[in-house]
């Protein structure tokens, strides 16, 4: 028996990734997952790579685009009668201190992030609350959301801003069964970060108490956890998973 056992879930920025690592955690643990993402083409090969069938669907979404999230969840439900698991992931940098950062790219991030968390988080939870048994909305946010970090001042108020929104959410829809927590990742290794400069990188990791990157797989586990009844009593929680880093 699964953890996910029958449960839908659907994971936004799905194509690869984190999201993808969260995608081959939950169909091991016997979810139907539904990935959407930007990546139109990206986001139906990686539901095929799964290698579950129909358990897998993939298809374009915008989490910026209000009628995208509503049809992305509308999808799940309409394929596989629930939605029991919301993912909010999908995610851009658009790094550059104050002094470049043009207004386009703080807002790009700001939407993506906030936005598209707030997006999914309230359509995910339209369904949950009429569903008897509830359900388990996960955010991403990120350590860059606890610390400031330069040349993140777009990045670190969105993830910031999940925090409060997550918080707020887990207060409004507690009573009928819907939780929602959010996670703070640390320096993983993804494709995001794998274009990061060498030196920037060893600087990161030197402020890792455990001296390493984290995997994908060891964010997936997390969040396996907050989307399982394990953790059927945890709502409004923010988990770091940072090896450490920024205690
Ligand atoms: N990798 C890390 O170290 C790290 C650390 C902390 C937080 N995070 C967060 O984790 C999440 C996933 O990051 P990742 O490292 O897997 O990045 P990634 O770039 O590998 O994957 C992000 C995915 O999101 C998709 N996406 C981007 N904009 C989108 C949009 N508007 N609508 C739908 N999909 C969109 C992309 O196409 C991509 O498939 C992000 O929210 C990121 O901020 C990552």
């Amino acid at each position: 028996m699964g953890l996910l056992n029958g449960r839908t879930a659907v994971i936004t920025g799905g194509a690869q990734g984190l999201g993808y690592a969260v995608a081959e955690a939950f169909v091991r643990e016997g979810a139907n997952v539904v990935l959407g993402d930007l990546n139109a083409k990206g986001v139906v090969t990686a539901a095929e790579n799964l290698g579950v069938g129909p358990r897998a669907y993939g298809l374009p979404c915008d989490v910026t685009k209000e009628d995208n999230v509503d049809e992305l969840i509308s999808a799940a439900k309409d394929r596989f009668g629930s939605v029991d698991v919301m993912v909010n992931n999908a995610g851009i940098t658009r790094d550059a201190t104050m002094r470049k950062m043009t207004s386009d790219e703080f807002d790009q991030v700001i939407t993506v992030h906030l936005k598209g968390c707030w997006l999914g988080t309230r359509a995910a939870s339209r369904v949950m609350r009429e569903q008897d048994t509830g359900g388990s909305i996960i955010n991403v946010s990120s350590i860059s959301g606890k610390v400031g970090m330069i040349g993140q001042t777009n990045y670190s108020a969105a993830k910031a801003g999940i925090v409060g929104l997550t918080k707020a959410a887990a207060k409004e829809v507690g009573f009928a069964r819907v939780r929602v927590n959010a996670i703070q990742p640390g320096l993983i290794r993804t494709p995001m970060t794998d274009g990061m400069r060498e030196d920037v990188m060893a600087a990161k990791l030197a402020e890792v108490p455990m001296g390493r990157a984290g995997e994908p797989s060891e964010v997936a586990s997390v969040v396996l956890f907050l989307a399982s009844d394990m953790s059927s009593y945890v709502t409004g929680t923010v988990l770091e998973i940072a090896g450490g880093r920024h205690i």
